[in-house]
């Protein structure tokens, strides 16, 4: 563990990360999912340990390490992040959304296995729970909101838009142009919108240093005596 960051506003608060993907049934043997690896989220779990924070890690299905000192809770659907998410709530200090939350689930799964039957099938999907949102509605002042926002067109215009509606503290914009950053890769582009969406554009970095870029600003959200 690093020792210089002993100065960290981080320190001894209560930081709630949500990473990876999620999975939602379609039967018991398929479901709907995407491509998140879950990498951004851990190199944020791991960095925020680092500089003194008590991290707690939702995870949806990887295939990652735990980072030192992370209290990890694995989960696999939506509705599962939700409800272990809702439980740390009101306890946390700092909530950074990083899960790529499927936006939808099979409405019934199917108990055992769908049979193959005709040359159409449909599903219908139900909107998930959008875990952020519900977070920034019922947090105090104090607590701190920070969200991603996955875009590939109108990159700012839909992420402002996004920390606007979710009342955000911070949100970071990833612009997925299907190479150099987003899903599945080692690096990543961020740019960085605060509260009065002024943009930061990072250079394209790896994930562990897009961390702490993104916990840099996020200790200067802290106040100092909260
Ligand atoms: N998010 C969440 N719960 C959901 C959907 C999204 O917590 N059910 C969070 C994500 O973790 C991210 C932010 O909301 O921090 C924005 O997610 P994104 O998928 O970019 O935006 P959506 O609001 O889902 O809108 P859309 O997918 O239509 O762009
Ligand atoms: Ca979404």
């Amino acid at each position: 563990l690093k020792s210089c960051n002993k100065h960290s506003s981080l320190q001894g608060k209560s930081v709630v990360i949500t990473a990876g993907p999620t999975r939602e049934k379609i039967d018991d043997v398929r479901f709907i999912s995407n491509y998140s690896s879950g990498k951004m989220g851990f190199a944020i779990a791991r960095a925020a340990a680092e500089r003194g924070a008590k991290v707690t890690l939702l995870a949806g299905p990887v295939s990652l390490i735990t980072p030192p000192l992370v209290e990890r809770v694995d989960v696999e659907s939506a509705k599962e992040m939700y409800d272990a998410a809702r439980q740390l709530f009101e306890t946390c200090d700092v909530f950074v959304s990083a899960a790529a939350v499927a936006d939808y689930r099979p409405d019934s799964p199917f108990q055992g296995k769908l049979k193959k039957n005709g040359e159409e099938l449909s599903l219908t999907l139900r909107k998930n729970p959008d875990i952020l949102a519900e977070f920034s509605k019922q947090k105090s002042p104090s607590q701190i909101a920070v969200g991603f926002a996955l875009e590939c067109e109108d990159g700012l215009k839909n992420a402002i838009k996004k920390r606007i509606e979710k009342k955000l503290d911070l949100i970071a914009l990833n612009f997925y142009d299907g190479k150099s950053s987003g899903f599945e890769v080692e690096t990543n582009m961020l740019t960085l919108i605060g509260s009065d969406d002024t943009a930061t554009v990072l250079p394209l970095l790896s994930k562990p240093d897009a961390a702490n870029r993104l916990l840099e600003a996020v200790e200067k959200l802290i106040q100092p005596d909260s």
